[in-house]
């Protein structure tokens, strides 16, 4: 890494931090929490001046064509940055046509652009790609939810991850194979993991700090004059690969795939190849049900398909608890006790609250194949297969 990029990243792990939590503090003591204009305004200056130094040092230096990790690791600091300006209001894209810091802009787009990623911060600075220092991982604030969210966001993605490896075994070793069921066994172990850490975040975060102080620094903002949505939890391509290799979403959905486009540029690129990859691939459930008719009573097919299922079950739980422990705790919930103008902008997507909740819930229930008649799930599909695995 450059020196005038490790300074910048250093800034960002000690004086940006520590702004960012002073000016939280502030905001969470007054009577109306989500008011930030006009609140600490000496402190907003100086993070917007001081940021502004390493990035004008930067821009000047160009592209140093340092190795992944080091572009990498400055979209990441000029993204935090950038995704603090908005959320103290020094920047709102509704009321603006380009983005007012223009020497941020044009460095995140420089990068961006020669890294084939979005320029703005996304998942992986803070989850999988966010190298901890004695101990201590890149983050806005140093609040104890942020962490407690940061983490076990973190701990929920390596664990979808390995899910996602365990099956693409699965895929290499073909569904008949005996050899299956010890990436099953993974597959459903990394998704019993998954649910456990998301229920230490509904247990141990706190809803009013995670609503007011943690997620406001996850809203779009403008880089230049285009607008980019926030970060969130699904930004890997581990989710979209266990959608598609257990066949509950497909490619070919309108829906579907529209949500795959738009999430590409907020992966890494080698999490984009593995998605690309998995789009060309025939789905479980789709081999085993052309298997069905023939094997339904091999030890093979019931052993397999049978575990094909609890992965499915499980599976379907945890986008279950997602949606209805995570996402309606911690935003509907809070959310309700907004004015209209509170409610702007509170999506990391970007559309207003009760269109991402349809949104969401329709993932949900492609998840859990669930009996809707609105939109294709592989509800009769999976009735099929567990028809089979019970006649035996
Ligand atoms: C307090 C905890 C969490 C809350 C409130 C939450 C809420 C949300 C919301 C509102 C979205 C939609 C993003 C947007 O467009 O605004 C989302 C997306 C997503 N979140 Fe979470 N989330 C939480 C934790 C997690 C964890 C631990 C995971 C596990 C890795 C996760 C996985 C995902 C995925 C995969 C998506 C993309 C949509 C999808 O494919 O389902 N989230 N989340």
């Amino acid at each position: 890494m450059s020196s005038r990029a490790e300074a910048f990243e250093h800034w960002i792990r000690t004086s940006f931090v520590q702004m960012n939590t002073e000016l939280e503090n502030l905001y969470f003591a007054n009577d109306d929490r989500a008011q930030v204009i006009g609140c600490g305004d000496p402190i907003k200056a100086s993070l917007r001046d001081e940021g502004h130094t390493y990035v004008v040092d930067l821009l000047a230096e160009g592209n140093t064509g340092e190795g992944f990790d080091s572009a990498y690791g400055v979209l990441g600091s000029v993204g935090l940055y950038l995704g603090a300006l908005r959320r103290h209001e020094l920047t709102n894209p509704a009321r603006e046509e380009r983005s007012p810091f223009p020497e941020a802009s044009s460095l995140a787009l420089h990068v961006g652009a020669s890294l084939g990623m979005a320029p703005r911060f996304s998942t992986g600075h803070l989850a999988t790609h966010n190298r901890a220092r004695a101990g201590v991982r890149k983050s806005f604030t140093t609040l104890p939810d942020e962490f407690l969210f940061i983490d076990e966001n973190t701990r929920g993605i390596l664990s979808l991850q390995r899910a996602a490896d365990a099956l693409t075994s699965v895929v290499h070793l073909g569904v008949s194979s005996p050899v299956a069921d010890v990436m099953f066994d993974a597959a459903k172990q990394a998704l019993r993991d998954l649910m456990r850490f998301n229920g230490r975040l509904m247990d141990q975060l706190d809803v009013e700090r995670f609503f007011y102080s943690v997620r406001p620094y996850y809203k779009p903002y403008r880089v230049g004059r285009q607008e980019y949505r926030g970060a969130n939890a699904g930004d890997f391509s581990g989710i979209n690969e266990l959608d598609l290799l257990l066949g509950l979403c497909r490619a070919n959905d309108p829906y579907y795939a529209q949500l795959l486009v738009d999430k590409m540029l907020f992966m890494l690129p080698s999490d984009q190849a593995r998605l690309r990859e998995c789009m060309t691939r025939t789905s479980l459930l789709d081999e085993l049900l052309t298997l069905v008719g023939q094997h339904a009573h091999a030890d093979w097919f019931q052993q397999n398909a049978r575990a094909y299922l609890e992965v499915c079950d499980l599976f379907g739980q945890a986008a279950a608890q997602h949606h209805n422990g995570l996402v309606r705790r911690f935003i509907e919930g809070p959310a309700a006790n907004l004015n209209e103008h509170g409610l702007e902008g509170i999506t990391a997507s970007g559309p207003p609250l009760p269109v991402l909740l349809r949104s969401l819930e329709m993932l949900r229930d492609l998840r859990l194949a669930a009996d809707r008649r609105d939109i294709t799930t592989r509800h009769n599909d999976l009735g099929r297969l567990r028809l089979a695995v019970k006649l035996r």
